[in-house]
């Protein structure tokens, strides 16, 4: 399997068989990890919208193999300031780099920065659009922690409609023999475009408001922030904001071995009660960022294969 020069830019571009290779390669650098392995190249790290997670650790996986980063988290401080276009952008990290991390608002624009690119580019959030690299490291936690995929019970709650990791997740997960429960509030549901194709892909899947009356049956639940930032009207934001919160009592009776997670930031979704449970790994979550990106950023740079 041939990696090099491959832009991550949707979940869709990878069959299943790639998506366990990126797994593979992630769990083989995390257990015995090279220093060396990106000596002497370049990191572009673009990022146009905010980010702790993602920016963070894509560098840190960048830097633990060896390799440097250039780049810029805030783009006022750069030449789009004068009007300079994404593509013209891309065309100067292009030169200066040997693959290029990106994160935009606007969806479709890792797409199009893919085209002005000859270096592999990693979309690292595009809209509401996806967030594969989200994704890889969601797979790889529930593999982790569940010792497997298939035959779970795997519900996502909060903001489907706008919610980019839910998107690019339960793609993901089509391609294995899972059940899916969507909840969230009706203005707030998982959009119908992504609902057929599941449904195309034979995916059991069930749609509720109600967390209470399916929670008991999960052995996942993938909770997500409300959107804040992705709603056109504030007042539509402030009907949903901190209408589902984990806390104890809404974990009594469920699974022993539920597994809770979050892509983060949280804002009130989960209590901070919840954390020293059992049924936290959002945190080690995240965590699992670094040795997905550093599979990624050595695959796509032909490192390894
Ligand atoms: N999960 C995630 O994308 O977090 P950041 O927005 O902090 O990168």
């Amino acid at each position: 399997m041939n990696f090099k020069n491959k832009d991550i830019i949707s979940i869709r571009d990878f069959s299943k068989d790639e998506i366990i290779h990126v797994l593979r390669t992630a769990e083989k650098i995390e257990n015995k990890p090279d220093i060396d392995l990106m000596k002497g190249k370049v990191m572009s790290s673009l990022f146009f919208e905010p980010s702790t997670r993602t920016r963070l650790s894509f560098e840190s996986a960048m830097r633990k193999l060896g390799g440097d980063v250039i780049g810029f988290s805030d783009p006022s401080g750069t030449s789009l300031k004068k009007g300079e276009t994404l593509w013209d952008t891309i065309k100067m990290a292009d030169k200066y780099s040997d693959i290029i991390v990106m994160r935009h608002p606007v969806e479709g624009a890792a797409r199009l920065a893919a085209e002005a690119s000859s270096v592999p580019i990693l979309n690292g959030g595009d809209g509401a659009n996806q967030h594969p690299t989200q994704t890889m490291l969601d797979l790889y936690t529930i593999i982790k922690s569940k010792k497997k995929i298939d035959n779970l019970n795997i519900g996502f709650l909060g903001d489907l409609k706008y919610g980019r990791t839910v998107h690019s997740l339960a793609i993901a997960l089509s391609h294995f023999n899972v059940n899916l429960y969507f909840i969230a509030p009706d203005a707030l549901k998982m959009p119908d475009s992504y609902l057929e194709e599941l449904s195309e892909k034979g995916i059991k899947y069930v749609e509720e408001s109600d967390l209470m009356k399916v929670i008991k049956e999960l052995d996942v639940l993938y909770v997500t922030r409300i959107q804040k930032e992705r709603f056109p009207d504030p007042v539509e934001y402030k009907k949903y904001a901190g209408v589902y919160q984990i806390n104890k009592a809404t974990l009594e009776g469920v699974k022993p071995d539920l597994k809770i997670m979050h892509p983060l930031p949280r804002v009130n979704e989960i209590h901070p009660e919840v954390d020293d449970t059992d049924h936290a790994i959002y945190f080690e979550q995240a965590g699992n960022g670094i040795p997905i990106r550093q599979a990624l950023i050595a695959l796509t740079t032909g490192m390894v294969k």
